[in-house]
This record gives C-alpha cells, structure tokens and sequence, in this order.
C-alpha cells in the first residue's frame, strides 16, 4: 500500500528534487509523491514535477501577501482533497497558511525550516544565525500548527559553523543537511517508525 504525499514549494525545488530522487532510486519504500503544488507559477519546483512526471498545480496566490487568503486556501484544499494524502510535507512554501488549512489536514502536515528551531524562526535563518552568531545551526522538521514554526519537533540535523563561512557555504551545508533529513523523516513517517500526532 503506498504512503502518498503531496509537496507544496514556492521556489527552486531543490528539497522535493531530493524526495523525488530518493523516490525513483527506490530509497523511500512505499512513499509515493502523487503531486506537486505551488502559489507561483514560474517556480521552479513545477518544472522538476515534470521532469518526474509527477502531477503538478499551481494556485495563484497574491504575491503581495504573506498568508493565504480565503479563496487560496480553499483552492489549495480542493486540490489537495483529490489525492487524499497521506502527508503534506511543506518543502520552501513561503506562504502563510491559516487555521482552517491547518485544521482540515489536522496533524499531516510537515514543514522544513533552515535553523535549529526554536532558535531562528522566520524568514532569513540562515543569515541570523551566522551573524548572531553561533557556532551550530541547521535545520529541522516539525509538525504544522497554526503558531509559525512553533509546531513539535519531529527530527533536525545540525551544522557546524567554521569562521571562514559565508552566508553562501553556509547555506549550502544547511541545504545538504535539509536534502538528507526531509527524504530520511518522510520515510520514517511511512514505516510507522515515527507515529503522527494523536
Ligand atoms: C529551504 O531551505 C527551506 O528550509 C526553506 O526554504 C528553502 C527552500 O529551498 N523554508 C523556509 O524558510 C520556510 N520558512 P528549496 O526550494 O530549494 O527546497
């Protein structure tokens, strides 16, 4: 029976390449990415969806606006009540999502974050810990809940800050560690090895 999940991204796509890699070489078992949503049309992430053949949607969103209004979110959820997911893994959706979206995927939605939360919410994480600064960053997967970035903690992984770094060396050892942990948290969720809230 296949674990179906759906991603939301808002830019390159380089988190859902790795789910989508780790898919096609056989290294999620039963994880099947059944689509691949985005809020902006020219992201980039719709293009990788085809190059996996995977189903892709966009719902255009406001782009002046951090959250999703109520039509967006009712957009979204039609879209998403079609594949009946398993999971939602929110992978660089740099939308707000609200209370109902939240509610009605009640606890199967997860996001990645580029820093060790709690330290370091919102946007530009990477660039806040290196100029704090502190000598370990990272980044972390969690359970979305209506609070940003607040939601339970399901795995991170660290990353060591050198002097010489850069906000651009940092940022790619932080991507390295989220392309390792977001594919490695998924297919724990699938095995049943880390169990979903309630
Ligand atoms: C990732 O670093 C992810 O942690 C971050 O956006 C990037 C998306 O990269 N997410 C957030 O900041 C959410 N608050 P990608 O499009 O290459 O996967």
């Amino acid at each position: 029976m296949s674990f179906k999940i759906i991603i939301l991204g808002s830019g390159r796509g380089s988190n859902a390449k790795a789910i989508l890699e780790a898919e096609a070489k056989g290294q999620l078992g039963e994880v099947s990415t059944v689509a691949v949503l985005s809020d902006k049309e020219e992201a980039p992430i719709l293009e990788l969806a085809k190059q996996f053949n995977k189903p892709s949607h966009c719902i255009l969103c406001n782009p002046r606006k951090a959250r999703l209004n109520p039509n967006e979110t009712t957009a979204f959820l039609e879209v998403i009540q079609e594949y009946q997911p398993d999971l939602i893994v929110l992978a660089g959706f740099m939308k707000i999502i609200d209370p109902h979206f939240i509610q009605s995927l009640e606890g199967k939605i997860i996001n990645l974050h580029p820093s060790l939360l709690p330290s370091f919410p919102g946007i530009n994480s990477i660039e806040s810990a290196l100029t704090f600064p502190v000598k370990v960053t990272g980044c972390t997967v969690h359970w979305v809940i209506p609070e940003i970035d607040a939601g339970t903690i399901i795995d991170q992984k660290a990353v060591t800050i050198e002097a010489s770094d850069t906000l651009e060396t940092l940022s790619k050892k932080v991507h390295t560690a989220e392309h390792q942990l977001l594919p490695e948290v998924i297919l724990r969720l699938s095995t049943g090895e880390i169990a979903f809230p309630n």
